[in-house]
């Protein structure tokens, strides 16, 4: 049994002022770590956040890291910064990272290294556009993407690592996966890297994200091959980010 996995991916939502009771709220009710329960504030808040959180039951995540380990790379964060200020966990390869800051595929497999090299968590996101669902590339688009990480850092690489499965056309639109479509996709990931290390891929957890909420989690989540979500509009109010991990 893979233990199930919500993280909370705020983007850059948050004040001093809002996340301190956002945090209190989800720390006071996850208390048991049966479910993990990780939320990614933008960088500025992590230190916070590390605060806060006090080492108890929910980890702390940041959104993006610096390929680069040191050096003159102005306005980047390290892996080991981020370790530093208490991170487990980094987002790699979001989409929005990929679309809007022009990050390849290519580059994203270097984040995921450097993320390992830091001893964190990667947690590799990867889904198609609209377009290309449309097109009939779905599996061609996720396999590249998961490809580009294979083939820098080996399969070994993703035993201690995360996939979050995100369709483009359903991150922050409300349009979900319906639980088969996503269900679909994640087999495919598993079955890909069967091929390569059927042990690997038995452990690995596939998160599936894009406008998961409260009232669709539980049907998501009972997939075989979902292991949990990556939660990004719903993870700015307590209630409804706790509800969806009651539902994990
Ligand atoms: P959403 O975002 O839940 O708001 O659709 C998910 C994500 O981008 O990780």
């Amino acid at each position: 049994m893979r233990r199930k996995i919500v993280a909370g991916n705020w983007k850059m939502h948050g004040s001093r002022a809002a996340n301190t009771p956002l945090i209190e709220a989800i720390v006071a009710t996850v208390t048991s770590e049966r479910v993990g329960c990780v939320i990614c504030p933008p960088h500025v808040y992590l230190h916070d956040a590390a605060r806060a959180l006090h080492g108890g039951a929910v980890a702390l995540g940041a959104q993006d890291l610096c390929a680069e380990a040191v050096g003159a790379f102005t306005g980047e964060v390290s892996g080991a910064m981020l370790k530093d200020v208490g991170c487990s966990y980094t987002l790699v390869g979001h989409s929005e990272r990929r679309s809007l800051f022009g990050e390849s595929s290519a580059l994203v497999a270097r984040k995921f290294a450097a993320a390992l090299g830091a001893g964190l968590i990667p947690i590799l996101c990867v889904g198609e556009q609209l377009s290309e669902r449309e097109a009939g590339r779905t599996e061609g688009i996720v396999a590249a993407q998961l490809e580009a990480v294979t083939q820098l850092s080996g399969v070994q690489a993703l035993a201690g690592a995360l996939i979050a499965y995100e369709p483009v056309w359903a991150i922050g639109t409300g349009r979900t996966a319906t639980p088969e479509q996503a269900q679909e996709v994640h087999a495919f990931i598993r079955q890909r890297i069967a091929v390569e290390d059927a042990k690997i891929a038995a452990g690995l957890r596939i998160l599936y994200g894009g406008s998961v909420k409260a009232g669709n989690a539980q049907d998501i989540f009972a997939m075989p091959d979902v292991d949990g979500g990556l939660i990004g509009g719903a993870s700015l109010k307590a209630d409804e980010f706790l509800a969806i991990v009651a539902a994990a």
